[in-house]
């Protein structure tokens, strides 16, 4: 069985192990130290997995302004989010390309090692516009983009030490792996699944649609940083798993988390995500309505548009795209426009705030929103969460 290509055409490794990773462990003390973040020790930690191949480092100069402008890195590989490593100015003033760095998270640990190729500063607000197509500080990725500093650092990386998921550390796979599990399971077709929330019946329906068609779905969610009123990953993780045993086939679907952050950029990230998704191995990836999107900021079917702006060759990765679901109470079952001829009122939506209040309230919002076994999960959740 051959199994998908990464993207770019090679899955990168850069964790160091036995002599190298000796040696360049006892070079890191000598070496000027970078003080970084769980948000970059994450990034760090997947560029080093090749989760996101073909980075083999935080981006340079010439491949950031590539991304920025045209969603390509320099040599034309499509890639659409800047990852980058920002300093403080002073910190910068210390360093100078050619030279190793050390990169030291906030609780001490020697995470890995960057071979500095460029130093840059940048303008957040064109970054702003063109990654998140907004310079409005009330969107949570502008937000977090203007916390940081403008100076970046950018070249290869390498992964000395790995961080420790907290908990569920039996859903923490590397692309290698779940590259390897794939293949043995005899699937040759895998769907992708992303998302940064509890799956509601929207994204069953969706899910179970796409598997019609594959052989297997990987249950994929985003565990790294999310905003503050997105339900926390431990309660999330509780819920896919309740889920899983209840109403989907064990010899069909695979759940391993993404330890990525969330940037809420819309279209530009549902091409990121189809993009790493691949890397882990997936042959489709599903993009439903306003996907990684918040607020108002993304039409509905942006993300699909833009990835229809690339061509399959550029992907490597079949995108499969799904409509806004609901459950329509005249069908008596999930639907979309696509399928359902009936009014609006006949739909049952629930927004998201209005959910997250039945829940605080302990009331299980109905089971054709949310099975019954996940709402016990995500209000026993939100009992124990402080109140945002
Ligand atoms: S996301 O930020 O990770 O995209 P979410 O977890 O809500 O958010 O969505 C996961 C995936 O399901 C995305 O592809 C999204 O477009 C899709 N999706 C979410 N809700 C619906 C829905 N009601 N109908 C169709 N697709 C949906």
């Amino acid at each position: 069985m051959t199994s998908i290509k990464p993207h770019g055409g090679v899955l990168v490794n850069r964790i160091a192990t036995g002599v190298e990773r000796e040696a360049l462990l006892t070079e890191a003390a000598s070496l000027p130290a970078i003080i970084v973040n769980n948000w970059a020790i994450s990034d760090l930690d997947l560029i080093g997995v090749g989760a996101f191949s073909p980075l083999t480092g935080f981006l340079n100069e010439a491949d950031y302004r590539s991304v920025v402008e045209r969603m390509r890195l320099a040599d034309g590989t499509v890639w659409s989010i800047p990852i980058t490593l920002a300093i403080e100015e002073a910190k910068a003033a210390e360093l100078s390309t050619g030279q190793r760095a050390a990169l030291i998270g906030e609780d001490n640990t020697l995470y890995g090692v960057i071979d500095i190729e460029s130093i840059y500063s940048v303008d957040q607000k064109h970054e702003a516009v063109n990654v998140f197509k907004t310079d409005d500080i009330e969107h949570p990725g502008v937000a977090k983009l203007y916390e940081r500093p403008s100076t970046y650092v950018g070249g290869p990386i390498t992964v000395l030490n790995r961080p420790v998921p907290e908990k569920f550390n039996e859903f923490y796979f590397d692309p290698s792996q779940t590259r390897q599990i794939f293949a043995e399971k005899g699937w040759n077709t895998v769907v992708g699944f992303q998302t940064r929330n509890p799956v509601h019946r929207a994204h069953e329906y969706i899910q179970k649609c796409a598997m019609e068609i594959v052989d297997a779905l990987f249950l994929n969610p985003l565990v790294g940083e999310t905003k503050s009123d997105d339900v926390p990953a431990n309660v999330r993780m509780k819920s896919y798993i309740a889920l899983l045993e209840n109403y989907y086939p064990a010899d069909r679907t695979f759940l391993g988390v993404f330890p990525a952050a969330m940037r809420y950029a819309g279209p530009r990230e549902a091409i990121f995500h189809a993009m790493v998704r691949k890397n882990y191995g997936c042959t489709h990836f599903i993009v439903g309505r306003d996907h990684a999107g918040v607020g108002d900021y993304y039409g509905t079917y942006e993300a699909q548009d833009l990835l229809r702006s690339f061509t399959a060759d550029e992907l490597g990765i079949t995108p499969l795209y799904f409509e806004h679901s609901f459950f329509c109470t005249k069908c008596g079952n999930m639907a979309s426009s696509k399928t359902c001829p009936h009014d609006k009122a006949d739909h049952l939506t629930l927004s998201g705030t209005k959910v997250r209040a039945l829940l605080r309230d302990g009331v299980c919002p109905p089971p054709e929103f949310s099975r019954p076994e996940v709402a016990k999960i995500l209000i026993e959740g939100m009992a124990e969460q402080p109140v945002n």
